[in-house]
This record gives structure tokens, sequence and C-alpha cells, in this order.
């Protein structure tokens, strides 16, 4: 067996990472849809803003029932979003400025427009083409009642039963997800061939790595048994589709798949596990890097932070994988909402959660503690994640009309859980308040007429209007990324924990960096320390209330 390489090098052990959830970055051809050249257009931006890396969610040919999570194709590119060409050359542009570029993949389900789902629809039950997804007899006298209890994630039962090319109610399928999105069989060496194809086919085109969709899913427990109805034996058992060992053996092949290629090529899994199970994904020869859920799962509180970041540190110790800190993406309520209401648990998903008391929603605070949030995570030991639009400080759309919304979690809860429309809004590029506030170049677009309609103040965050100001959020991003590349003591290493009271979370890196939250009531910046940055104006030689600093004490 090859050994892998050594991860002592690699970028991706302190890259900050955008994530770009392309059908709401910017539109080029003016139908309301973001697209390639959209992102082609605002590569300067990306290199000012200051990150290493761009991933960039599905971008392959879809029915688009889950905005890309549902592919058709995983060798092209969806034809509202551009062509493999411009595709081409972006990946190629991305380069030439040092930015590294990751897709998405998508290997637990196909959309079921894939050619092998319409196949396997047109065969028979039992033939090789039905084998590549996993079809069952149903149970009760007529086969009427889904193969076991399983229940999707978007809400509702995981299985689905199709009428056969006689016209008969016949097999079922199972869709971890929406109906749309059937799983594939693990177990039939055609869809790992398939996938190691895939894999194949992006890395030839100079990606530099993968975000892996649903990292703990694809192998299902033999027998596909019913989950437990003893809800204390629930809160403990795993369940039979998630984190099975048998995921470990398809990463392992992929990993030497990515070190076959010259360069360091990553992958990184999208593992909702356990704190305890992740770092199986980590090993070596496996994935070797992971996004922190721990992290983004905490509320912005001193303790639970600190705790997740101690936890983080310590599983990951003698793995030799980086830690990923991440604080908002696509499916979770973005970071000014949540901290703000003191939400836990951004990957959950319901009114209550999501939404919680909307009334008592105030912006200025939640901009402030995300970015307080924001400057903690770039100062840990690790790579991070950014996405789209938390640069500008954008809060979640917690109103979008009910007409409006596309989330497939909203019609399989049947309409209890709005799903996570809210943190897709397409950005503000502009904060003019005619047009789609910058988003499209067609002009005749107003703000309501982009795939998911923009609120009247959207503009209030345009990116253009943060240029000159020096304590936009646009700009503390900026300036904390630039102060992360040259700062010796930031990025990959060690951090120590710093006691300074109940109220601050605090700790050196290596030199005489040292990271200062304040939870509490405003403090004094410690004595003889030089303020490097601060995510929030100083109030005089004070550090305000949920406001972190970057300082360098003087060596005494
Ligand atoms: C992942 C994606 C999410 C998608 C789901 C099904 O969790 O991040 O957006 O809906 O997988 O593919």
């Amino acid at each position: 067996m090859p050994m892998s390489k050594s991860q002592e090098s690699v970028w991706w052990r302190d890259a900050v990472t955008y994530q770009i959830y392309i059908r709401s970055f910017a539109d080029a051809n003016g139908d309301g849809k973001g697209d390639v050249e959209g992102i082609r257009s605002k590569l300067p931006y990306l290199k000012k803003l200051g990150i290493d890396a761009i991933w960039i969610t599905p971008w392959y040919p879809s029915p688009q029932n889950d905005h890309g999570y549902d592919v058709a194709d995983y060798m092209n590119i969806e034809p509202d979003y551009g062509t493999l060409e411009q595709a081409e050359q972006l990946i190629r542009e991305a380069h030439e400025l040092g930015i590294r570029f990751i897709v998405d993949i998508v290997p637990n389900h196909s959309s079921d427009q894939h050619r092998w789902f319409q196949d396997a629809l047109n065969s028979e039950p039992g033939s090789p083409e039905r084998n590549r997804y996993i079809f069952r007899e149903g149970k009760g006298e007529h086969g009427e009642l889904p193969p076991n209890n399983w229940q999707a994630v978007f809400g509702g039962p995981a299985w689905h039963r199709i009428t056969e090319s006689n016209g008969e109610a016949g097999q079922w399928y199972l869709h971890l997800f929406a109906v749309e999105q059937p799983d594939f069989n693990w177990e039939n060496p055609e869809v790992r061939a398939h996938f190691e194809e895939v894999l194949k086919f992006w890395l030839d085109r100079g990606v530099d790595g993968f975000r892996i969709d649903v990292a703990h899913g694809m192998i299902k427990e033999q027998g596909l048994p019913d989950i437990t109805t003893d809800p204390e034996l629930l809160k403990v058992q795993k369940m039979p589709y998630w984190d099975q060992d048998g995921v470990h053996e398809i990463y392992r092949a992929w990993r030497k798949i990515l070190d076959s290629y010259p360069g360091d090529r990553m992958a990184v899994a999208e593992a909702w596990v356990s704190p305890t199970s992740l770092p199986l994904y980590l090993r070596n020869d496996e994935l070797a890097n992971s996004f922190n859920f721990d992290f983004l799962d905490s509320k912005w509180d001193r303790k639970v932070l600190k705790k997740s970041i101690v936890r983080t540190i310590k599983n990951l110790s003698g793995l030799g994988a980086p830690a990923s800190w991440v604080f908002n993406n696509h499916d979770v309520t973005r970071s000014v909402t949540r901290f703000d209401l003191g939400l836990k648990g951004g990957g959950v998903s319901t009114i209550k959660q999501r939404f919680g008391n909307t009334k008592k929603f105030n912006a200025e605070r939640g901009v402030r503690r995300a970015r307080a949030g924001a400057m903690l995570m770039f100062a840990l030991p690790g790579g991070a994640y950014v996405y789209q639009g938390e640069e500008l400080g954008l809060p979640e759309v917690t109103n979008i009309p009910q007409d409006r919304l596309t989330d497939p979690r909203w019609k399989m809860s049947e309409y209890t859980d709005p799903g996570r429309d809210g943190c897709r809004v397409p950005l503000p590029w502009a904060a003019a308040e005619a047009g789609s506030h910058g988003f499209s170049t067609n002009a005749e677009l107003s703000d309501q007429d982009s795939w998911l309609p923009q609120p009247a103040w959207w503009g209030k965050y345009g990116a253009d209007s943060q240029e000159s100001d020096e304590n936009s959020t646009l700009n503390i991003y900026r300036k904390a990324l630039a102060i992360r590349k040259t700062e010796s003591g930031l990025g990959d290493g060690k951090l120590k924990w710093v006691d300074m009271g109940k109220e601050v979370l605090a700790f050196s890196r290596a030199g005489d960096f040292l990271c200062l939250v304040n939870f509490g009531d405003p403090i004094k910046v410690p004595k003889g320390a030089e303020v490097l940055h601060s995510s929030s104006p100083l109030d005089g030689k004070k550090i305000p209330t949920d406001t972190t600093v970057w300082l360098r004490t003087k060596s005494k």
C-alpha cells in the first residue's frame, strides 16, 4: 500500500477557505441566478479579501430540487451556470491569483433525473440498473408499507414507492433527503468506480480538493434495520445510516487517488458526527480534514466556546490533522442572527431554533458578536471557512414570503420548517436601492426578481458602501486576514490559554501574540500591549463588550 503523504506542510492546515453558494453569489448573465462568470468577475474582490481557497457548492447539471445537491450529471456544468470551458477558465484564473479551488462532491445520492436513476425506473426489480440505488419491496400484504421506519432528514418517510412499467405500484427506494434525491447503493462496485472516475475528472481539471457532502452517509447498516422507538435508546444509539464503519474504506481509496496527483490535493468532510467519531475521518490515510460542527453548534457564550475549542484540540491531538473552524454555511442560520438570539445547534432547523424571537433581534449586537467570533476563529490554530456574505455582516433573512420559499425542507416538513433560504439570499454587492443591489447585471431586475427575493434593507450591507469605511465588517475581515498572513504566530500551531477572568476568553499563540475576546463589561487594554486589530472600535483604551482584540504583548 503506498504511504500517504505527510500532512505536516500541506496548504489546508491553515488556509482560509471562502464558500461560494453559486446560485446566490453574482449573476453575470442577468437571469436572476448566480453563475460561473459572476464568480469570475468577483475574483479580484476575493483576492483583496485575502482568502486562500474557494469552495464552490455543486455547479453540476441539476433540476435544482435541492439547489444542486441533487446532481443529474457529475461531470458537467449546470447550463444556467455556464459551461465546462468557463469553469475550467475560472479554475485557471483563481490559480493565477494564488487561490486554490475546491469543488463539492455529492456521493450519498443523485438526482432522480440522473441517467442511472431513470434507467433503474425503466428496469425490472432485481436488475443491475436497480442495484445502483437502494430499492426494496414494501411491507404489508401488498407491499403498501415502507420497508422500514427511517425518516428523511427534511421530514417524512425516507422511502418512496414507484410505479412499475406495467402501471402497478411497485418497489420502494430510499431517499435520506428529498424524494428527488435517491440514495446510491455503495455496496455496488459500479457506484464506487463511478465516483473514483468523477474525482479524477475534476482533479484532471486542476481542482485542489473536494468538499464531501454527507460524508457520514453512503454506507447503511446491513439488513436496513428499523430505528429503535425507545426514546432513551434513541438518544444514544447510532442511526443505521450514519457514520457506519464502511465509509472509511471509501475514504482510504479516495486518499490514494488524491495522493496520486501532483501537488497537495485535499478533501474536507461534511460529517455531522459526534466529536469522538470525527477523528476517524481525519486519519492520515483518509480525508485528513473536516468541518468543525461542534464549534459551529456553539452559542455565543464564553464557556461553551472554550469547551468546544478545548475538545477539538484534544480530539485532534496525535492525529496530525488540522482543525477547521467554521461558524457559517448554506445550511445554518447566519451567525449574526444566531449569536444575537443566543441560538445553539446551528445545524438544527426548526422555526423556533432558526428564527427564535425575531422581535428581539438586535442587528448591531449581532454584527458585533459575529465579527468578534470571526476574529476568534481566525486566531485559532488551523484552517477556517468563511461563507459568502459573512464578510459583509449579513443577518439571516427571516421573513421571506412563504410563497417564495424554495428549500425542500419547507414542503417536506409539511410547512412547519421554513428551511435554509434565509441564509441563501442573493448577495448585495451594491448599496443602491434600485435593481437587485448589484447581484445581477440585469438592471431590469428588482430586488424581488432574483431566485430568492432580497429584503428592502439589503442594500445597507452592500459591499461597495463598506469599501471606504475602515470599521466596516468587510474591512475588519480584510485586515484580520492580512494580519493572519504576516503574523508568524497565527495559522497552524499551538495555543496557550491565558486566564483573564470569567468574562474573557484569552489565549496566546507563538511569539507574543494574544487573542482576547471580551464577553463582559468593557475592560482596559492590558498594560504595555500593542493593539494589532479589533473587531469593533475601541472605546478609548477600553475593549467594549462582545469584542475580540488581537494584541502584541511587549516582552518585559
Ligand atoms: C448537505 C448539504 C445540504 C444538502 C444535503 C443533501 O448537508 O450541505 O445543503 O441539502 O447535504 O445533499
